[in-house]
């Protein structure tokens, strides 16, 4: 079978990693597979049937008994998500799902079955990933690897404008408390807590364009691939 090309995004909540990500899967014309809409997607449906956020156990029976899949045939910039069949798209996007799903994720044997997906996506196809753990864990074989960061002051006024333009009238300050506790948990959880994996490449976005980002990381691909592409 045919090697395929792995690109690992992973970083901070806010720190510009899905925009990049698709942007990069649009050019490249590779898959895109956001696997922070996957945590988000179990995150929704437990909110939906009112399970207890403390009961470790039930949540996993759920996790066990839950179809997630993404669709990319609307295009990369229209990824949508699929939970039970539902289409779960901009429900998972909500301040509640915000603030529950790194709870979700926190679960060492929900994270085993959510990377059992997410490697058997990269298998078949030339992908682009992108989330907390994919350099170090999910696709710690990936050729190109990058951590995206920023400031928690950027990050969160970048997630403000995006609930504002959802609809969602949250305060700044509200937001970079949710921020800064969703990193908290992300990168104190015991399983695959988010870090910088060893050979990836830093990128601090707090005062780049979006096309400096794509740009950057073009660059490096393009190099890796020039014999290729
Ligand atoms: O990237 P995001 O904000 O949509 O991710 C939502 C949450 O899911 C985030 O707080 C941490 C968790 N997550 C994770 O633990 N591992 C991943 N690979 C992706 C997301």
């Amino acid at each position: 079978m045919k090697e395929t090309i792995k690109i690992a995004i992973d970083g901070p909540a806010g720190a510009g990693k899905s925009t990049v990500a698709k942007i990069l899967a649009q050019k490249l014309e590779y898959i895109y597979i956001d696997t922070g809409a996957m945590y988000r997607a179990l995150t929704y449906k437990i909110i939906q049937l009112n399970l207890d956020f403390n009961d470790t156990a039930s949540l996993i029976i759920c996790a066990n008994n839950t179809s997630i899949t993404l669709d990319n045939s609307l295009g990369v910039a229209n990824q949508l998500v699929y939970c039970d069949g539902k289409d779960v798209t901009e429900l998972i996007r909500t301040p509640a799902v915000n603030k529950l799903v790194s709870v979700v994720a926190q679960i060492s044997e929900i994270r085993t079955i959510m990377v059992k997906i997410q490697r058997q996506l990269g298998l078949t196809n030339n992908i682009i990933m992108d989330g907390r753990d994919i350099g170090t864990v999910v696709l710690p074989e990936a050729k190109y690897k990058f951590f995206l960061t920023a400031a928690l002051e950027e990050r969160a006024k970048r997630r403000q404008k995006e609930l504002l333009d959802k609809g969602y009238n949250e305060q700044y300050k509200a937001v970079m408390n949710d921020l800064f506790n969703r990193d908290l948990l992300d990168t104190t959880r015991e399983t695959a807590p988010l870090k910088i994996p060893e050979d990836a490449i830093i990128i601090d976005t707090s005062s780049l364009t979006l096309t400096e980002v794509v740009e950057k990381i073009l660059a490096t691909v393009m190099e890796g691939e020039k014999d290729a592409l």
